[in-house]
């Protein structure tokens, strides 16, 4: 009869090299964000979604905006660009505020200054043209901002600083 532990100690030995194996592995799908340099912003799970949903606004009025000046539509860009300005920053909770990077916030707030900026442009002067200066100083805070920041989940914080 104890012969037959052999077998089933090698069985686990071999168990338990395959899960090393399969965690060797997941954590080598992690060393993937090791070689991001960005800052990886820690968040709980819904601030995150929160963060992400405004994110696709944001992308939602860039588009409209766009095909607002093809249109030539005025009253499409400064609707789109309201959508995200200054005040659609209000709703978002204290909690999360204190969980960004000071850089962070100035350059999200700068974000939505600028599409309010934008819909005072192309208001005051009546003409879509008068969007594009404007949004290609909103695209330069997309572009700057993701190539600094990235976002983790608390519970899954590896790899963040
Ligand atoms: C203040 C920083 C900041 C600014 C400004 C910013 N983003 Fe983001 N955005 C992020 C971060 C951080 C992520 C998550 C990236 C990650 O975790 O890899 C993100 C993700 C996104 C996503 C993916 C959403 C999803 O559901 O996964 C989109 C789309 C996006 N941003 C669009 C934009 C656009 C368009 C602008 C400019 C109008 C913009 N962002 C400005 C920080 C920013």
């Amino acid at each position: 009869m104890k012969n037959c532990v052999l077998p089933w100690v090698l069985a686990l030995g071999f168990a338990l090299l395959s899960a090393g194996m399969a965690y060797q592995f997941i954590l080598r799908g992690n060393t993937l964000t090791l070689v991001d340099q960005r800052v990886a912003v820690v968040l709980s799970a819904e601030e995150r979604a929160l963060v992400l949903s405004e994110m696709r606004d944001f992308l939602d009025s860039v588009r409209e905006i766009t095909q607002g000046v093809v249109e030539q539509d005025t009253a499409t860009i400064v609707r789109a660009a309201r959508a995200v300005g200054r005040e659609s920053a209000q709703g978002v909770p204290a909690s999360l505020m204190g969980k960004l990077p000071f850089e962070f916030k100035a350059l999200g707030l700068k974000t939505h200054s600028a599409f309010d900026e934008l819909a005072l442009n192309v208001e005051q002067m009546n003409s879509v043209e008068s969007a594009l200066p404007e949004l290609g100083k909103v695209l330069n805070n997309c572009v700057a901002c993701h190539a600094t920041y990235r976002l983790a989940i608390t519970e899954n914080a590896q790899g963040s600083p």
